[in-house]
Order: structure tokens, then sequence, then C-alpha cells
């Protein structure tokens, strides 16, 4: 068996490029919304995943001057900050557009279409994964496994869920994108720009989540269980 360790072959690497610093107005605004972030958390610290959100609605990805935003507002160094953000693939190190297309290629989506559809999306963009096209409306990825593949083979644009997709329907949906009418997601959340999401992430805004109502494929396990009379073991003593 062959396995290939390191960053995902379409993610960025460093250095993370961009502004060294804001404009001293943009900080003012960046810090009366970070204080509310911060305000939250009984550790100032603990707000470092929101804030690097809201740096990231600023810039659309990464740069020196939202890590050094952070470093300076958390008493962090850049390093330290740089360190965590580069842990997690939300966090974007190049431009990225107004939508992020993320098609999943893990085990069940492959199998169901998932490779195929990130390859017809390549050649009806005419970009690669990790790529965004010349309008600056789509960034194309492929994404690790989002916890759907009851609905596979999953696309998500901005991490709302386009769910049993094929190469024609994602083909269409990155028309729609490009065009500026945007399907809606098949469940959860209004889809917003890649920065409005941002926004949200960094609990800035309300996503307006309509009711959260599990689907069937979802709870088809959970009827099967029950029809069989089996049920969880009862939860032990907290201690
Ligand atoms: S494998 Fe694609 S969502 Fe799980």
């Amino acid at each position: 068996m062959f396995l290939e360790l390191g960053q995902r072959p379409d993610e960025a690497g460093p250095p993370i490029n961009g502004p060294a610093a804001y404009p001293e107005h943009v900080t003012a605004r960046l810090t009366a919304e970070a204080e509310q972030i911060t305000a939250r958390y009984p550790d100032a610290r603990s707000a470092l995943l929101p804030l690097l959100h809201l740096v990231q609605a600023e810039d659309g990805c990464l740069t020196p001057a939202g890590i050094g935003f952070c470093a300076a507002l958390l008493d962090l160094t850049d390093a330290e900050v740089t360190a965590v953000a580069t842990f997690y693939s939300m966090y974007r190190r190049t431009p990225t557009g107004d939508y992020l297309v993320g098609v999943c290629t893990n085990t069940l989506c492959a199998i169901m279409g998932g490779d195929a559809i990130l390859d017809a999306l390549q050649e009806h963009l005419d970009i690669h994964a990790g790529e965004t096209t010349a309008d600056g409306r789509v960034t194309l990825e492929h994404i690790e496994c989002n916890a759907a593949c009851d609905y596979a083979p999953v696309v998500m644009v901005n991490w709302e869920f386009y769910d049993n997709q094929t190469p024609s329907s994602a083909r269409d949906l990155v028309d729609g994108l490009r065009g500026g009418t945007p399907p809606a997601p098949t469940r959860g959340a209004p889809l917003c720009t890649f920065r409005e999401t941002a926004r949200t992430l960094a609990g800035l805004t309300d996503p307006h989540t309509p009711g959260g109502v599990p689907g069937a494929a979802t709870l088809a396990g959970l009827h099967e269980a029950r029809k069989r009379g089996m049920s969880a073991p009862e939860a032990g003593p907290v201690s």
C-alpha cells in the first residue's frame, strides 16, 4: 500500500502573502468587532479561531496583516497564530473567490462519483483544484469528508451542502454561481459569499439557519435500529 503524507496536493503552502499591516481605520473597525468576540470567552486567547475568521472576512484569506492583528490583540507571536491557522484547512492561504466550491473526494463520495465531479468541474471551469476562475467568482478545491456521506456525492459551497450531486448538476451549480443565480443549498442556511460566511463563522452575523431537521437518509439507521429493538447503553456517571 502507498501512503502519501503531507499537505493536500491543491493546498497552498507557506508563505502567507499580502499586506503586512492594516491601515489605522481598518484596525480600529476590526478591533471593535474583535472585542465583541473576545468578550464571549473567559480567556481572550480562546477566541483565536473566530478571530481568524474575522480577518479572513476582511482579506478573503490569511494575510500577514490578519495574523499580526490577531497576535497583537491576544498577546501572542505571529508564529503562534500562524501555527494554529495553518493547521485548519478552513483558513485559506491564497485569495479566495466569492464561492469556495469544495468537492468531497473521500472514500464514499469518490465511489459515488466525487472524483468524476471534480474532473468535470476542472474541465468545465478550465482551472485546477486550488485555483480561482478569472472572474473571481469560484475557487475550486477538493475537500475531505464533511460528515454528509449519507448524501454522497456531496459538493460544499462556502460550507453549505449540495447533496447527491452529479457532474451535470455540479456544472449547473457553478454556472449559477458565476451567473449570479446561485441555486439554494439542499439544506441548512442560505448561501452567502465567502466573506459573509466568514463573518458568520466569526460570530458576527445571525445565519438564520432554518430548523436543522435531519433528512430521511440520515435517520435510516436510527429507524432500522428501533425496528430491531436496539438501543444505546445508558450513560455512566460523569466524573
Ligand atoms: S465521504 Fe464525502 S461526505 Fe463523507
